[in-house]
């Protein structure tokens, strides 16, 4: 049984403390940062923006995963590289031509994500799944940490194992929202073997006692 990867979301950070957060990071047993991106567009809310990610490139030693939440990603790839990107996984809902700006995103040399809303069937990824490194099946709606879980996920995860079994069986398949050591046993049950995790990881006791946690459950 190989480990889960866990993916710390900066969003839910002390902005305020930035360098000592990401220091915690860096000492934790966590595989990448995750940066979420928000237009206030596509979603209601803003985030933060390059120069934060600089920021943040500057003291990881870390991979870091973009978390695309906008409307229109395809300007602003080269940015997500130049600001440290290995993975930009951008939502299915939010892109025209999503086989185009995949295809961009591996010709600049990260590795291409596709996001799914809680209401976004997997069988709509069919025919984008063999190009792509993750799927990213959001547990919440995105815009903010800290809501909660959905519990149809785990279908939904049972069910892009089963198509990815045909069509790509190294598919990485990454769940974000609600995440916590209370439902990651289950959702690696199901079949996911990334977790992104907010608000449990940063409002734990000890967060790199936590990611250990995660990352054994
Ligand atoms: C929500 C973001 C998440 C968020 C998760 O739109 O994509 O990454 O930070 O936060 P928690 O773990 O608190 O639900
Ligand atoms: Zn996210």
């Amino acid at each position: 049984m190989s480990k889960l990867k866990i993916c710390p979301s900066i969003l839910a950070a002390d902005f305020g403390q930035l360098n000592d957060q990401i220091a915690m990071l860096n000492n934790s047993a966590c595989d990448y940062l995750h940066i979420d991106m928000m237009d206030g567009v596509f979603v209601p809310n803003i985030s933060f923006g390059f120069p934060v990610t600089q920021a943040i490139f500057k003291q990881a030693s870390k991979p870091m995963d973009f978390h695309l939440m906008i409307k229109d990603a395809d300007p602003y790839l080269t940015h997500c590289v130049k600001s440290g990107a290995q993975i930009i996984s951008v939502h299915q809902e939010a892109c025209r031509h999503l086989h185009r700006t995949v295809s961009a995103i591996r010709d600049l040399g990260a590795k291409p994500g596709v996001v799914i809303n809680p209401h976004t069937p997997v069988e709509a990824l069919m025919d984008i799944l063999p190009m792509v490194y993750l799927v990213l099946v959001m547990s919440v709606n995105p815009g903010f940490g800290g809501q909660s879980f959905i519990d149809r996920t785990y279908d939904k995860i049972h069910r892009l194992r089963a198509l990815a079994n045909s069509l790509n069986p190294s598919l990485e398949i990454q769940v974000d929202g609600g995440v916590s050591v209370n439902n990651a046993t289950q959702l690696r049950e199901a079949g996911a073997t990334m977790l992104v995790a907010g608000s449990a990881v940063f409002k734990a006791p000890d967060p790199v006692e936590y990611i250990e946690a995660l990352r054994n459950s």
